[in-house]
């Protein structure tokens, strides 16, 4: 069965409402299982067993959280296990979301995913739009891991 992956650091919640939801949408599509995990947790063994990812991200001085590079930086040396696999990007933040998600794609780019996009930045605390937006991407995400 596909695991959908969707990793995440959220300090006040608002990446881990949106992390939900995208794991929700994964959730519709049959087949598949949906793991969580906070960017601290994941290991290699997660990346590995992985069909398919989700990271998402707040903002923190206009860039990813620190949390979130870290993660990246640990899991570099198994970036063989995310090429080729399917994998999106979101972010919350207070103005500048976008420019985090555009640091988010630059970096997760050194994996060389099959990209699902487009990815979303969200202004705060996401709103009902922002989570149906997530869950379509969740489930668009797992759609492609069940059709590799
Ligand atoms: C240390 C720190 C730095 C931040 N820097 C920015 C920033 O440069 N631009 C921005 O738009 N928001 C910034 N924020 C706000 C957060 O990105 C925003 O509140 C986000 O939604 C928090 O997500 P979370 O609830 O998942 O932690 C910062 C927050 C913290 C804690």
């Amino acid at each position: 069965m596909p695991k959908i992956l969707v990793i995440y650091d959220s300090r006040t919640g608002n990446t881990e409402k949106l992390a939900e939801a995208v794991a929700k949408g994964a959730r519709k599509v049959s087949g598949v299982e949906v793991v969580l995990k906070k960017a601290r947790e994941v290991t290699p063994k997660d990346l590995a067993e992985a069909a398919a990812y989700a990271f998402g991200s707040p903002s923190h001085f206009s860039i990813m959280s620190g949390e979130m590079l870290t993660m990246f930086t640990n899991i570099y040396p198994h970036r063989q296990e995310v090429a080729g696999k399917p994998a999106c990007v979101f972010t919350t933040g207070a103005g500048s979301q976008v420019t985090a998600l555009e640091n988010m794609d630059r970096i997760l780019g050194n994996f060389n995913p099959k990209w699902i996009k487009p990815g979303i930045a969200v202004d705060g605390t996401p709103k009902a739009k922002d989570l149906e937006q997530a869950e379509k991407l969740g489930e668009k995400l797992a759609k492609a891991a069940t059709a590799e």
